[in-house]
Parts: C-alpha cells; sequence; structure tokens
C-alpha cells in the first residue's frame, strides 16, 4: 500500500485521483479527482442513479474501482488488504443511505455494534455509550425498540449514532435526510454541523436535499449525469456554487423541469424503479 504522505499537506483527510468505475460498458464515473480536508463538511449531490452511493462505496472501501486511487488518511483504501480496511475503518463512521440496520437486534444493539467489534470495552460503558449517542439524535428511551418499530426517519437516526459510536474523526453519510420531514431534516442537518464545528470530525455527505446541502457544506460537489455522466459538473464553497452560471447546476440546485439535465427512463428503468433497486 502506498502513502501519500509525501506529497499532500497533512490536512487532507481523503484524497480522490483520476477514479473510474465501469458496470458492464456503462461508465458511472469518467476519472474524477476531489480532494477533502480536515474539518470540513464535503457534499456530494447529483441526479438519482448518477452515481453518488457507488462514489461513497469506493470510498469506504466497499467496493474496488474500476481503476484510480482513494487515500484515506494517507492510506490507499482501493488496495488495502481486509486487515488493513478494518484498522482504517476504526477513523471512519458510516451511515448507509437503506439504513443498513440488523433487524435481529434491538436499536441499542444495532449502535453498540461497531463498539463490540472494534474494540475491547466494558459492557457497562458500551450501555453508556449507546444512551449517550441516542440522546445526541433525539431517541433517548429507545434501546429496546427493535428496528420494525420505529418509523423510517427514526431508523436513519439510528443509523446516524450508530455511525457515530466511535467517536470518528471522519464521517461518511449517504443521503442521511432523505424521507425525513422539514424538522427532523433540520434536526439531523443539525447533528451534522455538531459533528464538524464542535468536536471538528470532518464529514463527506452525499444528498440531493438542496436546503440541506447549502445548510451544512463547507465545500459542494455535484457528479453529472445524462450527456455529462461521470464527471465532476462543478466544485466550490456554497457561495461559488450559487454564483456558478452552469446551466445544469443551476437547474438542478433550483429544482426546475426544464433545463439541461435529460430526463429520460426506459421501461427497464422503470420496472427497476417501481421494484426499488434502481
Ligand atoms: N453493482 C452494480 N452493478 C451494475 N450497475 C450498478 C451497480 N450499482 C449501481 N449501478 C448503476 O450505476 C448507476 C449509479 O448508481 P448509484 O446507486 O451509485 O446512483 P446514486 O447517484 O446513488 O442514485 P440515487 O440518487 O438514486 O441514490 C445506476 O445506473 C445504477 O443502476
Ligand atoms: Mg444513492
Amino acid at each position: 500500500m502506498k502513502s501519500t504522505a509525501n506529497t499532500s499537506p497533512s490536512d487532507i483527510i481523503l484524497e480522490v485521483k483520476d477514479l473510474v468505475q465501469v458496470y458492464g460498458k456503462r461508465p458511472v464515473l469518467n476519472g474524477i479527482n476531489f480532494q477533502v480536508r480536515k474539518g470540513e463538511t464535503f457534499v456530494i449531490m447529483g441526479g438519482s442513479g448518477c452515481g453518488k452511493t457507488t462514489l461513497l462505496r469506493i470510498l469506504i472501501g466497499a467496493q474496488r474501482p474500476t481503476s484510480g486511487s482513494v487515500h484515506i488518511f494517507g492510506e490507499d483504501i482501493t488496495t488495502a488488504s481486509p486487515q488493513e480496511l478494518d484498522r482504517i475503518r476504526l477513523r471512519f463512521g458510516m451511515n448507509f443511505q437503506f439504513g443498513a440496520l440488523f433487524q435481529s437486534m434491538t436499536v441499542g444493539e444495532n449502535i453498540a455494534l461497531p463498539l463490540q467489534e472494534h474494540s475491547q470495552v466494558d459492557p457497562s460503558l458500551i450501555e453508556m455509550v449507546v444512551k449517550m449517542k441516542l440522546e445526541l439524535v433525539g431517541l433517548t428511551g429507545f434501546e429496546n425498540f427493535k428496528p420494525s418499530e420505529i418509523s423510517g426517519g427514526m431508523r436513519k437516526r439510528v443509523g446516524l449514532a450508530r455511525a457515530l459510536a466511535l467517536d470518528p474523526e471522519l464521517l461518511f453519510s449517504d443521503e442521511p435526510t432523505s424521507g425525513l420531514d422539514p424538522v427532523m431534516t433540520a434536526v439531523v442537518d443539525q447533528l451534522t454541523l455538531d459533528s464538524t464545528r464542535k468536536i471538528g470530525v470532518t464529514a463527506v455527505v452525499v444528498s440531493h436535499d438542496m436546503t440541506s446541502c447549502f445548510r451544512i457544506a463547507t465545500r459542494m460537489l455535484m457528479l453529472g449525469s445524462g450527456t455529462r455522466q461521470g464527471d465532476i459538473v462543478a466544485e466550490g464553497t456554497p457561495a461559488e456554487i450559487k454564483a456558478n452560471p452552469d446551466p445544469f447546476l443551476q437547474q438542478f440546485i433550483r429544482g426546475e423541469a426544464d433545463g439541461p439535465i435529460p430526463f429520460r427512463l426506459s421501461q427497464d428503468d422503470y420496472l427497476k424503479h417501481l421494484l426499488g433497486d434502481g
């Protein structure tokens, strides 16, 4: 495993170089490059199916890209061995798009999982951490509920609590606010802000909720779709993104139906969409 310590300043937590992902013959990521610095809330946005989850899966080492590299804390995640990945993952939390809570376990057991897997922590201390994390996400007293007994929005917050269980230096979140009402969206956004500004966590958040993106981001990146599939449409601070005249970007951040973003849905995609896997 190579290190970029000699080429990157120490405040670069994540560095993506020439990242390519091709599924079959279809390029989803077309050689993208970006860096995330310590303490930033870096928001990745883009239309449905443009490759946000794919990118996040590669960033956390859950998927090997077709080519390119991803350095986290100076270590290449794309070539790391399972043991090296385990060690690097101790330093980051992951909050997945579809909750991925274990249905047979209680909320408390779900949150305790990373603590039990990754550290020799005393059970009474684990119980205390679980209580603290539940309080953090506004779910005090729910430790004995099963995921099926709470709402979708509550499950999302449990996912976030679990991602924060090990007090990570880096937090990856995929659509942390999708499906939440505006108040809960604001609560989860505030949690992200508190984690980054008060605790110094670096966050990489995937979202297509524009209100949320502009509320939390220190820097943003938009991935293209349609004719711009696989490319970075724009990258910058929220102010730079707002001022960027790119029509594709402006249509997206304003949520307008008319513009250069194509809306093509084949029968196949429609069927996949209905079945929830497209
Ligand atoms: N394992 C896979 N094999 C083949 N194609 C895949 C795979 N995973 C994703 N894709 C395809 O890659 C494209 C990007 O998918 P991805 O889930 O990364 O998009 P997304 O931006 O996260 O979408 P959404 O906003 O709906 O969550 C889609 O066309 C999807 O069908
Ligand atoms: Mg996704």
